[in-house]
């Protein structure tokens, strides 16, 4: 299969790509670097991001941005910035997405939301509301998609190697090679319109 990566360059995004390359055409894109370069908070740079890699067979997404800040300090840039990127921005690659796909029966989209929509903690207002909006998005739109493309989010916990940037513990999440086991499922198995937790492939 042909995959593009979008986040490729990313903790989660670079785990997928390693993962998947040995048995796939693995394209890597991201915003600042990569084989494609996207914003994904750009209607237009995603058809263009799209133009540039012709067909494919499946898109793994693990990128987009939220605000983290207590909602008496969510702004509406904050807000804005939040369902354009992170939520607006992954709609859109399964919007602008689907014409390009190969082999439509075969076809995939899969996309990143977060633990966060289900469990929430202080300052995730923002977030888990587009975390939300991703797990609903994937359930509603895989009824919709022609010739049985399939649509999924893989909902990751925290994940270790961010725990450690951040000084935690990383034996409180789990490793990105894990999340992307949860992805390489997505791409090739038969799940759709359904929301994968990285815990169930540790
Ligand atoms: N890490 C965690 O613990 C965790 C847990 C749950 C959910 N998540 C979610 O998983 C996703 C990825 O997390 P991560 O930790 O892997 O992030 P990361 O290490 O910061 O990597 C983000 C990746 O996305 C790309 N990107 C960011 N904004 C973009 C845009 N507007 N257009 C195109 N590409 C863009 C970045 O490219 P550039 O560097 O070139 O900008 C980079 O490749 C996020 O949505 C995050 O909320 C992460």
């Amino acid at each position: 299969m042909t995959i593009l990566v979008i986040g490729a360059t990313g903790t989660i995004g670079s785990a997928i790509c390693d993962s998947l390359e040995s048995e796939h055409d693995v394209i890597r894109v991201a915003r600042t670097s990569g084989d494609i370069r996207v914003d994904i908070e750009s209607p237009e740079s995603i058809r263009d991001m799209y133009e540039e890699a012709g067909s494919f067979d499946a898109v793994a997404s693990a990128a987009g941005n939220a605000a983290f800040n207590p909602l008496d300090e969510l702004s509406e840039d904050d807000f804005g910035l939040s369902i354009q990127s992170k939520l607006m921005g992954q709609v859109n690659l399964v919007r602008y997405g689907l014409p390009y796909l190969d082999n439509p029966r075969q076809g995939s989209f899969t996309l990143v939301s977060g633990i966060l929509s289900q469990h929430p903690m202080p300052g995730s207002a923002a977030i888990s509301m587009v975390n939300a909006g991703i797990e609903g998005f994937i359930r509603a739109a895989a009824l919709d998609t022609p010739d049985g493309v399939r649509v999924n989010a893989v909902s990751p916990p925290w994940v270790s190697e961010t725990l450690e940037e951040m000084g935690e513990d990383p034996s409180d999440g789990v490793p990105a090679a894990v999340v992307a086991k949860a992805y390489a499922d997505s791409i090739t198995g038969s799940a759709s319109g359904e929301v994968l937790d990285p815990r169930d492939y540790a």
